[in-house]
């Protein structure tokens, strides 16, 4: 086993938020190299590709669970430029930072309530973050409430962990609701090929409604 797949073992093995932050905190200065390097780590240019299809680059954009800012430089090389940050890890943030592709950077928790107004986002992007031991399925209610009717809602999800995690019942429920519509959910594809090649995930893409 390599130290970056014990790394992946350790975050996923936190017993709790806190100790989920802390760990994230430690990770964040290797974590594009881990990641993004060595295992080849392709979600957030899959994702963000996706999301260019729907949204105009003018538009201001979420993205929840920032991490590092891998999505962001995606979007920025992209033409995005209203980009805003939210993540659990302070460290990962100030990673973030770094990367001058956001406008503004919180530090906060998906799961709970935001601190976003209602309809303050075009769109919001979620890569690699809505799975377990992350964020929730209920996560999804504030994402939609922050949205503007009409904007998008673009996330990576593991095809288990829709079935097993709650989201399945959980993105029904909001459609059922009125809340979102489905606009499109993609192929399943390998995000890591290089260091998880078992690992799957599919970018999911609803339009808010209401
Ligand atoms: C695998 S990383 C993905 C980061 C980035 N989106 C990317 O594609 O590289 C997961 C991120 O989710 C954040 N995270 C985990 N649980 C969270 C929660 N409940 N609320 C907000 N962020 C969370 C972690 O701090 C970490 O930065």
């Amino acid at each position: 086993m390599t130290q970056q797949q014990n790394k992946v073992q350790w975050i996923y093995s936190s017993q709790n938020e806190a100790e989920l932050e802390q760990r994230y905190d430690q990770w964040a200065k290797d974590y594009d190299q881990d990641l993004g390097q060595d295992f080849g780590w392709i979600g957030p240019q899959i994702a963000a590709n996706i999301l260019a299809r729907f949204v105009q680059p003018d538009r201001r954009i979420l993205d929840a669970g920032a991490g590092t800012g891998l999505v962001g430089e995606v979007l920025a090389q992209q033409g995005f430029h209203n980009l805003v940050a939210m993540d659990l890890s302070r460290g990962m943030l100030e990673e973030a930072r770094r990367k001058k592709v956001y406008q503004q950077l919180h530090q906060m928790k998906l799961g709970g309530p935001l601190d976003f107004s209602t309809g303050e986002f075009d769109a919001v992007i979620s890569v690699g973050v809505l799975t377990l031991g992350h964020a929730p399925a209920s996560s999804l209610d504030e994402l939609v409430r922050i949205t503007k009717p009409g904007g998008y809602i673009v996330f990576t999800l593991r095809p288990d962990i829709y079935e097993t995690g709650g989201f399945k019942e959980q993105q029904q429920a909001l459609e059922a609701q009125g809340a979102w519509k489905l606009v499109e959910a993609s192929e399943q594809f390998q995000p890591l090929p290089k260091g998880e090649p078992d690992v799957y995930h599919q970018v999911w893409v609803y339009q808010v409604t209401r």
